[in-house]
């Protein structure tokens, strides 16, 4: 028990937080006879809720964010100093820790140029397609607007990113959608859709086969997580990205990576797409940039495509006429900067590639243990087991028992994740992603957690 609490009476902050705020992804009525959990404090991996109960978070605050764990003093350090010189100015101008931030980035980008600041992954991926929307108008007369997604892909809440989500349970109820999006077929191996031997190659295929469909001169851009996350940690088969590229090259298609969840880090590349030598146009980021200290998302292009937005300054439409207000925050890139200090000078990327090797060791010892796993897949610290009624059917367990799971491991004070009201049928892969500080025994303890788990709810 966390000593600070005990001397903290929070009842009237958990009356307070029952009576009036709306959760994110919550059905209320539970909290009719229930309290709603509150949570109080966060220590490197540890959290504590307002009833003082402690939690080793294996999900980086619940969606793959908090990269360098909880109670980061120095960047806190970091962005109260920069508050008290400079809390915020439009970002028409620039500032000391936007300029310095998008310096350091773009040198962990080779081929990239340009950072373009705003605060949510949501918000970072609707730039880019307002800015293919842009280069399609003035560039190609109104052809090449449509933007290809992917089935199982998520990009964010909004109303054009759900037009550009391959989650149909996600987007349930919200359409009407933004026009002239396109999906192409997910590239899960595991529940794969082709019987070939280069399934990689295969699946990177059928886009072209959309993109033959639709006509290339319709199409702008593709935008595809590196690994998917939230549609069931999908990482790309041997071969994908090479002939995604191709493809896409062939048909002047430009490449579009939501690193909303893989970018800084979180896959022990400081970039999820620099696993598979692919070279984007277009990379989003938002979560683990700042880890949740500030806000701040940030949409990185090349000079090439820059220039396409400056190429005639008497033109009074030719530049990108798009503001976001609180991406003029300084706080975002002064969290940022030291963030990655932090990545840099505590080796978080050897570390994140040594601790995924064994948190994946660990779920495959589990497989052999558990039949209800029928397939592990991760890149880094960032895994996911998924869970079958049935190893040669495929059948996916009923969502209750994976929600079963993520139960029992909180009731032993462990925070695990799982697919959610996403692909209907199958909320069923269990998701790790424990922040890059994780130590041997906070994985140890993560996997004995899912272990007990697994053996009460399918005993
Ligand atoms: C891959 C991906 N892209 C975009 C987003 C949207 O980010 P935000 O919630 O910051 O708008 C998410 C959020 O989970 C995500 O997982």
């Amino acid at each position: 028990m966390n000593m600070n609490l005990q001397s903290n009476d929070l009842t009237g902050v958990v009356a307070a937080d029952r009576a009036h705020v709306w959760h994110h992804l919550t059905q209320h009525k539970p909290f009719e006879s229930i309290d709603p959990r509150v949570m109080v404090e966060g220590r490197g991996m540890r959290l504590w809720d307002a009833v003082g109960r402690e939690y080793l978070d294996a999900v980086s605050g619940g969606v793959w964010t908090v990269n360098v764990g909880y109670g980061r003093e120095s960047i806190a350090n970091a962005v109260r100093d920069q508050l008290v010189k400079l809390n915020y100015f439009a970002g028409s101008a620039g500032s000391v820790p936007g300029a310095l931030f998008a310096q350091r980035l773009i040198e962990k980008m080779p081929g990239m140029s340009r950072v373009y600041y705003s605060n949510s992954g949501s918000e970072a991926n609707e730039k880019v397609f307002k800015m293919v929307r842009q280069i399609s108008a003035r560039h190609h007369g109104g052809r090449k607007s449509k933007i290809l997604f992917r089935e199982r892909d998520y990009h964010g809440t909004t109303i054009s990113c759900l037009s550009a989500g391959g989650q149909p349970e996600r987007n349930a109820l919200y359409g009407p959608f933004t026009p002239g999006f396109v999906a192409v077929p997910h590239c899960l191996e595991y529940r794969a859709q082709w019987d070939v031997e280069n399934y990689g190659e295969r699946a990177a295929d059928a886009i072209e086969e959309v993109i033959l469909r639709e006509g290339p001169d319709t199409i702008g851009a593709i935008c595809l997580e590196p690994v998917t996350a939230g549609g069931g940690v999908i990482t790309p088969p041997e071969g994908y990205w090479q002939r995604v590229q191709e493809i896409c090259r062939k048909h002047s298609i430009l490449i579009h990576i939501d690193e909303v969840v893989c970018g800084v880090g979180r896959t022990g590349t400081w970039f999820g797409y620099q696993n598979y030598g692919v070279q984007p146009d277009f990379v989003t980021m938002a979560k683990g940039v700042a880890s949740g200290y500030a806000a701040i998302s940030c949409t990185v292009t090349t000079e090439a495509v820059f220039e396409m937005f400056k190429d005639d300054a008497a033109d009074p439409l030719s530049y990108f006429r798009d503001i976001s207000t609180f991406g003029g925050c300084t706080s975002g890139p002064a969290a940022a900067l030291e963030n990655l200090r932090i990545i840099e000078d505590e080796g978080l990327l050897d570390n994140t590639v040594a601790m995924g090797d064994r948190l994946m060791a660990n779920l495959r010892d589990l497989a052999d243990k558990h039949p209800v796993i029928g397939n592990v897949r991760g890149k880094g610290l960032f895994c996911g087991a998924e869970l079958v009624a049935d190893r040669t059917t495929k059948e996916p367990v009923a969502e209750k028992l994976a929600q079963a799971v993520v139960a029992d491991c909180m009731a032993q004070g462990v925070i695990i994740g799982v697919t959610n009201r996403s692909i209907t049928g199958y909320n069923n892969t269990l998701c790790l992603s424990p922040a890059l500080i994780a130590t041997p025994d906070d994985i140890d303890r993560i996997t004995d957690a899912i272990d007990g788990a697994l053996g009460r709810v399918f005993a």
